[in-house]
């Protein structure tokens, strides 16, 4: 039997189609080279779980939910997380913290590594997060890459890996700030808006096919039509609009990632721009931190630790 094991899953960025998929649109995800860790030590006393970023709360119903889901109690369990992932921000924190859970909790009841066993329970995790997940989060946290992502139905959550035949342009990770809702909350403020995620699908179509070679178009336009859609959903604050429209002002394009911000702060910004030093010296003229982060890191890791 394992007892110790040390677990990690990468953060995402959503390149198109956030909230349409809680609906059952298509997504077009990506992960980081940015991971969230964790350490499992079950030859303690007591159950204790340590973080100095995560949410404690969170991660204690997701240990929950782990010895429920897989009838296995752990009296015994010391769980370390490190992380490099902001909370909250867009760039999918819990979900790896759900992954990575689910990957621990699974070595340790089960000693294997079952990729989707251990997606299907970071899904429930990420259901105690905010109610109506698409499951898009966990599931690029889980298998790393770039992933096409749409949920049929409850019990059917269809994905396909992309294979990318282009070099892609530079894309800037800016911080626009924290956002005060939480992501459920944003979900739930998102109603049915059939014409809107009908647009954005054209949109995900319009940037898969420039990824996979199949259609010259211009990707920073797409990436603005789909900002456009989701300022129409009114997930995007006052504040985080006029610094989009100051990118654009200086030639660039920009979107938020994730579930974004209607009051202050909207999370991470995608931004696209031709010519590094503008970017810079906005994010300094505006006080945003740049975050750099290469896309496509590998999914869930284990390891015995
Ligand atoms: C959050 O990262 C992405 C949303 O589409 C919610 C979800 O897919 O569960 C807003």
């Amino acid at each position: 039997m394992v007892s110790k094991t040390k677990t990690s899953a990468p953060g995402k960025i959503i390149i198109s189609g956030e909230h349409a998929v809680v609906y059952g649109y298509p997504a077009l995800l990506a992960s980081l080279d940015r991971r969230l860790t964790c350490i499992f030590d079950a030859q303690t006393k007591g159950q204790e779980i340590n973080s100095s970023v995560n949410d404690l709360t969170y991660a204690w119903k997701a240990l929950k939910i782990c010895e429920r889901s897989l009838r296995h109690k752990f009296p015994n369990v010391k769980i370390t997380i490190d992380s490099n992932l902001p909370v909250g921000s867009g760039m999918g924190s819990s979900a790896a913290l759900a992954v990575a859970f689910a990957a621990g909790f699974n070595r340790l009841a089960r000693n294997d590594f079952d990729l989707e066993a251990i997606n299907n329970l970071a899904y429930r995790i990420e259901k105690v997060r905010h109610g109506k997940p698409s499951g898009g989060d966990n599931t690029i946290s889980a298998y790393g890459g770039f992933l096409w992502y749409r949920k049929e139905s409850e019990n059917l959550r269809t994905f396909s890996p992309i294979k990318i035949k282009r070099k892609l342009p530079r894309l800037y990770i800016l911080d626009s700030g924290k956002p005060i809702e939480s992501t459920g909350e944003m979900v739930a403020g998102v109603k049915k808006d059939t014409a809107t995620f009908m647009a954005m699908e054209k949109v995900t179509r319009g940037i898969l096919r420039y990824l996979t070679g199949e259609e010259n178009v211009n990707f920073g336009e797409l990436m603005t039509e789909n900002e456009r859609l989701l300022e129409r959903l009114d997930v995007v604050s006052p504040q985080t609009r006029e610094l989009i429209k100051k990118i654009e002002k200086l030639g660039g394009h920009a979107k938020i990632s994730g579930a974004g911000g209607a009051k202050k702060g909207s999370g991470i910004l995608l931004v696209l721009h031709k010519d590094s030093q503008v970017i810079k010296r906005l994010a300094k003229s505006v006080n945003c931190a740049i975050i750099p982060v290469k896309l496509g890191g590998e999914g869930v890791e284990v390891e015995n630790g």
